[in-house]
């Protein structure tokens, strides 16, 4: 591989979990294959690497993109979470304990993608996003109510061949929960 630049290779800089990593990268590369085959960082999956499956969801400035139909170089300078910077040290993210309590998973392949795909819709909906099925849109509803309905639509985009979905949209609802208790008690 070419180590400078080129018309054909860049220099960038990706900011992962809160670390920089200087690479050269063919202008081809994918966020995906830059994270496992570059970087080692393997926990995001590859599924379909065509964006069907959700497998490789990372959290780009905080929203959600499936990584293999992101091109590194787009990704230089933002930030990225994968789901190896979910955890503070030995302390689960609450999305992650609530998958674990919750047997969120079977063989665990489409977990990570799960898992940061959930801890962004936690966020959409605290933010107020509607969904495709949120029934009232109007200014004056306010934010819907994260039902397992709302629930299984903002996560349809990750598909779980284990099938492993009651426990998945349990563990978001309670994952959602603790949150909300949590903003709650901090505005007491
Ligand atoms: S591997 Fe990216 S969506 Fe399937
Ligand atoms: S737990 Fe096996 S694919 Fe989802």
């Amino acid at each position: 591989m070419a180590s400078t630049p080129s018309s054909t290779y860049s220099a960038i800089t990706l900011n992962i979990n809160g670390e920089k990593h200087p690479l050269t990268v063919d202008h081809r590369t994918t966020l995906l294959d830059a994270l496992r085959e570059r970087l080692d960082l393997t926990g995001t999956k590859k599924g379909c690497d065509q964006g069907q499956c959700g497998a490789c969801t990372v959290l780009i400035d905080g929203r959600r993109a499936v990584a293999c139909l992101q091109l590194a170089v787009a990704a230089d300078g933002r930030e990225v979470t994968t789901v190896e910077g979910m955890a503070e040290g030995d302390r689960l993210h609450p999305v992650q304990q609530a998958f674990l309590d919750l047997d969120g998973y079977q063989c665990g392949y489409c977990t990570p993608g799960q898992i940061c795909s959930a801890v962004a819709v936690i966020e959409e909906h605290a933010a107020g996003w509607p969904s495709a099925v949120t029934r009232d849109v109007g200014p004056e509803a306010g934010p819907p109510e994260l039902t397992p309905e709302e629930i299984r639509e903002r996560m349809s985009g990750n598909l779980c061949r284990c099938g492993a979905y009651v426990s998945i949209v349990q563990a978001v609802s309670r994952a959602a929960g603790a949150r909300h208790q949590n903003t709650e008690e901090a505005t007491v």
